[in-house]
C-alpha cells in the first residue's frame, strides 16, 4: 500500500477531515481512494461496541459481550501470561466484531484511593503497571487488532478532568507517571495512544509537544497514531502541530475547518498535516490487512476464561483459619451483593454482559447437597441507609448457620468514571450489617466488591476477608471457587490499603485548588510513602494470602560488585510447604543507599508467579539492569545510578521480605558540576580529585574557629562536639572563607581556586 501516493491524491479538505472521526466510533473513509473506515470500541476489560445511539458515558446499550475482571482485579494476579491471555480473548472478540482498535488498557497511576476510575487502572506502582500493560497490549495485538493505551498523561483524578492542570515535577513524571507508557511503547508498540483530557504543567495533553512528540516519538520510537480522549481537543491546530493525529469523536466539521484555514493562511504547514494523515492511514490499512473474516467469538468459552482470571486475581486479605469453608453444613450468604454482585464499574468501560453469575447461584450450582446455603439481603441496593429490619433478618439467619459470608463493598452510586469519592468509607448499612452479624456469628467472612480501597472498621471482628474487587461477569463462580477451596487464592494487592484516607500521601492536595492540581507528594506515591514514613497500613502493597505456605531460600546474587552498565542475575528457591497446590507471587524490591537525592526505601523491580504442587520447589530468577537501581537525574536529564550498596529484598509482600542480600554498584557516569563562590566545602571534599584544593583552607578555618571551645565553663559552648563543628564548616560556602576567615584568603585567591576546581 503506497500511503504517500494516496495522500498526494487527497484534497486538503479530505486530509483535514480524516483527522477527526466520522461519528462516535469510526474513522472516515475516502471511498474514491479506497481508504476504508475503521471502528474502535471501549474498553479495557470487555467490548462496548455501540451501533446506533452512541455515547461515551456508558449510557446507551452496546452489543452483548463478555466482561472480564477490571484492571485493578486482573493486575492483582501479578501474572503477565494471564493478562496476556485476557488480551488475546479481547482481541479475538474485536476481530469477530470487526473492530480495528480496542480502547485500552487504562493505566493511570493510583495517587489516591478516591479516584473514580481506580477500578479500571492497574496500580500505584509503575513497574507493575508497565509490565501488565505491556502484556495486555501484546495479547490484544497478537490477534491483529490494535490497542489504545490511555490516558496519557497524569490523569489520576476525575474531578474537573477536562480542565484540571496536573503540576508534576520532572523526576516524578519520569519515575512514576511515564514508565507504563514508556515500556508499553518500547516493547509492545500499541497501535494508538490516547491522550488525556487534562493539562500537564500548563499545557493540555492534547496539544503538548513534549509528551506527544519529544518523548513518545523521538525518545521512545512510537510508530502509531495519537487519538484524543473523547472530547479532549482544546486547540485543534496546536494539537496537530504537537502530534495529536486523530480527534475523536467527530467535531462535526468544526475543527476540520480550522485545520484547513490554518494551512491556507500559512499557520500550519501542510506537511505537518500530511504526517498526521500518514500515521492514521498506516493503522487503518494495517487493521484492514489483519482482518480475519473467519474470526468467531465464543462467549461461553470467554466466560470460562473470565472465571479463571477472576479466581487467580482476587486477594485473600485475612484468614484466621476459617477459609476454605467446608463443603457441608449450613452457610448463610448475606448482603444483596450475594445475589446481585457489583462486578464492573460505571462509565465508558461499562459492558452489556451476555450473562453474569452471582455467588448465590454459583453456590447452588457448584456445591453438593451437603451444603445448605441460605440468603438474606441485609441492606438495600437502592437506598443508602441502615435498614435495621433487613439487618435483623440477616443476623437471625447467621445465628442459625454454621458460618456466614457477608458480601459488601461499594455500590455503583459510590464510584464511577467522571466522579471521585470524597471519603473511603463503605455505606453505613454495609458496615453495620457486618458488625451486627459478627455479634451472633463468630465464623464470619467478608467478601468485598469495590474498585478501590475502603476503610474496614470491623476488621478485627471477622475471621476472613476476600477482596474480590470488580471481578467481571464470572464473579459468582470465582468467589465460590475460592470460598470452598476449589481454587487457592493467589492475588496480591497492587495498591496499599491505608488505615484511613488521611494517611494517603496525596491527601492534602488531592482534587487541587480549582484547576490547579499539584502532585506535591512527588515520587512518594503508595508504598513508597508509607514505607518511608514507617507507617502502619491496613494491608500493604503486594499482600495476599494463600491456603498453603511458601518458603524462600537460597538467595543467590550473581555478583557482589557491578558497574551500572552491567546486568545482575538474582535467583532463589521457592517451595510449597503446605498440603495443597498453590501459586505464589515472588516480589523483588531494590533498596537504594542513602545518597544525594531523597528516594523511597525500596521499589519493586521484579516479580514472578510460580505454580507449585505441595512439597515442590522452583528456582525463580530475575534479571536486574541499570534502571532497576537508577533514579531520574534532572541535571543530566537521564537515569543515573549513585555508587553504593543496594539492598536486594525478595518477599511475599512489600512488608513480608523473606530473604535479602546486597550488591555494590559503581556509577560510570560523572555528573557535570560547576563550582562557584556558593559551592559548599563539604561537596568539594566528596570529590576526591578536587578535595585537595580546599583541605588546607578548611584546616585553617577550623583552627580560627576551634579556639575558645573546650572546657571553659560555658555549658552550651562546652557541648559543641566535633560533629557539630564539622557540620558547620562542611556546609559553609567558599565565599565565607574570605569573609569569616578574617584574611585567610582573598576573593582573588578564591577565584583562582574556583577556576582550578572547574578544570577538567
Ligand atoms: C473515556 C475513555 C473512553 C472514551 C470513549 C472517555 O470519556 O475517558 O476512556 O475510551 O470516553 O468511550
Amino acid at each position: 500500500m503506497d500511503i504517500k501516493k494516496i495522500i498526494k491524491q487527497m484534497t486538503l479538505e479530505e486530509k483535514a477531515g480524516l483527522c477527526s472521526g466520522a461519528d462516535f466510533w469510526k474513522t472516515k473513509a475516502v471511498e474514491r481512494l479506497g481508504v476504508p473506515q475503521m471502528m474502535v470500541s471501549d474498553g479495557p476489560h470487555g467490548l462496548r461496541k455501540q451501533d446506533d445511539q452512541a455515547d461515551h458515558a456508558g449510557i446507551n446499550e452496546s452489543i452483548k459481550a463478555v466482561c472480564f475482571p477490571t484492571g485493578v482485579t486482573v493486575c492483582s494476579s501479578f501474572d503477565r501470561d494471564l493478562i496476556r491471555e485476557m488480551g488475546e480473548n479481547l482481541g479475538e472478540a474485536c476481530q469477530a466484531e470487526n473492530l480495528g482498535v480496542l480502547l485500552g488498557p487504562a493505566v493511570n497511576i493510583k495517587r489516591s484511593p478516591l479516584c473514580g476510575r481506580n477500578f479500571e487502572y492497574f496500580s500505584e506502582d509503575p513497574y507493575l503497571s508497565a509490565e501488565m500493560a505491556t502484556s495486555q497490549i501484546k495479547g490484544v495485538q497478537s490477534q491483529g487488532v490494535g490497542t489504545s493505551i490511555k490516558h496519557y498523561l497524569a490523569n489520576s483524578q476525575e474531578h474537573r478532568r477536562m480542565s484540571s492542570d496536573s503540576r508534576v515535577d520532572e523526576r516524578t513524571l519520569r519515575e512514576i507517571y511515564l514508565p507504563t507508557f514508556e515500556k508499553a511503547v518500547k516493547e509492545a508498540q500499541p497501535w494508538t495512544v490516547m491522550c488525556s483530557y487534562n493539562r500537564i504543567n500548563g499545557t493540555y495533553a492534547s496539544e503538548n509537544p513534549r509528551f506527544l512528540t519529544e518523548l513518545l516519538r523521538d525518545e521512545w520510537g512510537f510508530e502509531g497514531f495519537v487519538v484524543s480522549d473523547w472530547g479532549a481537543v482544546n486547540d485543534r491546530v496546536a494539537g496537530v502541530k504537537a502530534g495529536l493525529d486523530l480527534e475523536m469523536p467527530s467535531s462535526f466539521g468544526l475543527n476540520d475547518a480550522l485545520i484547513v484555514k490554518a494551512v491556507k493562511t500559512g499557520k500550519l504547514e501542510e506537511a505537518v498535516l500530511d504526517r498526521a494523515v500518514e500515521r492514521i492511514l498506516r493503522i487503518v490499512f494495517m487493521a484492514r490487512d489483519k482482518k480475519n473474516p473467519k474470526a468467531r467469538f465464543d462467549r461461553e468459552a470467554q466466560h470460562g476464561k473470565a472465571r479463571q482470571i477472576a479466581g487467580e486475581s482476587m486477594v485473600l486479605l485475612k484468614n484466621e483459619g476459617i477459609l476454605p469453608l467446608a463443603k457441608k453444613g449450613k452457610v448463610a450468604f448475606l448482603g444483596a451483593f450475594a445475589d446481585k454482585p457489583r462486578f464492573q464499574g460505571g462509565g465508558s468501560s461499562h459492558i452489556n454482559v451476555f450473562k453474569q453469575t452471582s455467588a448465590l447461584e454459583a453456590a447452588k450450582a457448584q456445591l453438593g447437597s451437603a451444603v445448605t446455603v441460605s440468603y438474606a439481603p441485609g441492606y438495600s441496593l437502592t437506598e443508602d441507609k441502615v435498614d435495621r429490619s433487613l439487618i435483623q433478618q440477616a443476623a437471625d439467619l447467621a445465628s442459625e448457620a454454621d458460618c456466614a459470608v457477608i458480601f459488601a463493598g461499594l455500590p455503583d452510586s459510590y464510584e464511577s468514571e467522571g466522579y471521585d469519592r470524597s471519603h473511603m468509607r463503605m455505606p453505613e448499612g454495609h458496615n453495620v450489617l457486618i458488625e451486627e452479624v459478627a455479634r451472633v456469628q463468630k465464623n464470619l467472612v467478608v467478601v468485598l466488591h469495590n474498585g478501590s480501597p475502603v476503610e474496614m472498621p470491623w476488621l478485627s471482628q471477622v475471621k476472613g476477608v476476600l477482596e474480590a474487587y470488580l471481578a467481571g461477569q464470572a464473579v459468582g463462580e470465582a468467589v465460590v471457587d475460592i470460598l470452598f477451596g476449589d481454587v487457592n487464592p493467589s492475588g496480591k494487592l497492587a495498591e496499599t490499603f491505608p488505615v484511613k484516607l488521611e494517611d494517603n500521601p496525596s491527601y492534602l492536595y488531592y482534587l487541587g485548588e480549582k484547576d490547579v492540581v499539584e502532585y506535591r507528594e512527588g515520587v512518594f506515591v503508595g508504598y513508597r510513602y508509607y514505607d518511608k514514613k514507617n507507617m502502619e497500613v491496613l494491608f500493604p502493597f503486594g499482600h495476599g494470602l494463600s491456603y498453603t505456605t511458601f518458603s524462600y531460600d537460597n538467595l543467590k546474587i550473581g555478583h557482589s560488585k557491578i558497574k551500572d552498565t552491567d546486568s545482575l542475575t538474582v535467583s532463589l528457591t521457592v517451595t510449597n510447604r503446605g498440603s495443597v497446590f498453590g501459586r505464589e507471587t515472588v516480589q523483588l524490591y531494590v533498596a537504594p543507599p542513602a545518597g544525594d537525592v531523597i528516594r523511597p526505601v525500596k521499589e519493586l523491580k521484579g516479580f514472578a508467579k510460580v505454580a507449585l504442587e505441595p512439597g515442590k520447589s522452583e528456582k525463580v530468577s530475575f534479571e536486574l539492569e541499570k534502571r532497576s537501581f537508577a533514579y531520574f537525574n534532572t541535571v543530566i536529564n537521564d537515569w543515573y545510578v549513585e555508587s553504593g550498596d543496594y539492598g536486594i529484598l525478595v518477599g511475599s509482600s512489600s512488608r513480608d521480605i523473606r530473604v535479602r542480600g546486597s550488591v555494590q554498584v559503581k556509577s560510570t557516569v560523572t555528573i557535570p558540576w560547576k563550582y562557584d563562590m556558593n559551592s559548599l566545602v563539604g561537596d568539594i571534599l566528596r570529590d576526591s580529585k578536587k578535595a585537595g584544593l580546599v583541605k588546607g583552607l578548611l584546616k585553617s578555618m577550623e583552627e580560627v574557629f576551634g579556639q575558645g571551645s573546650g572546657d571553659d565553663g560555658d555549658a552550651a559552648q562546652d557541648a559543641i562536639t566535633d560533629e557539630m563543628k564539622d557540620a558547620m564548616f562542611k556546609y559553609m560556602p567558599l565565599r565565607n572563607f574570605a569573609c569569616f576567615g578574617g584574611g585567610l584568603v582573598t576573593f582573588e585567591e578564591l577565584q583562582d581556586i574556583i577556576y582550578k576546581l572547574n578544570e577538567t
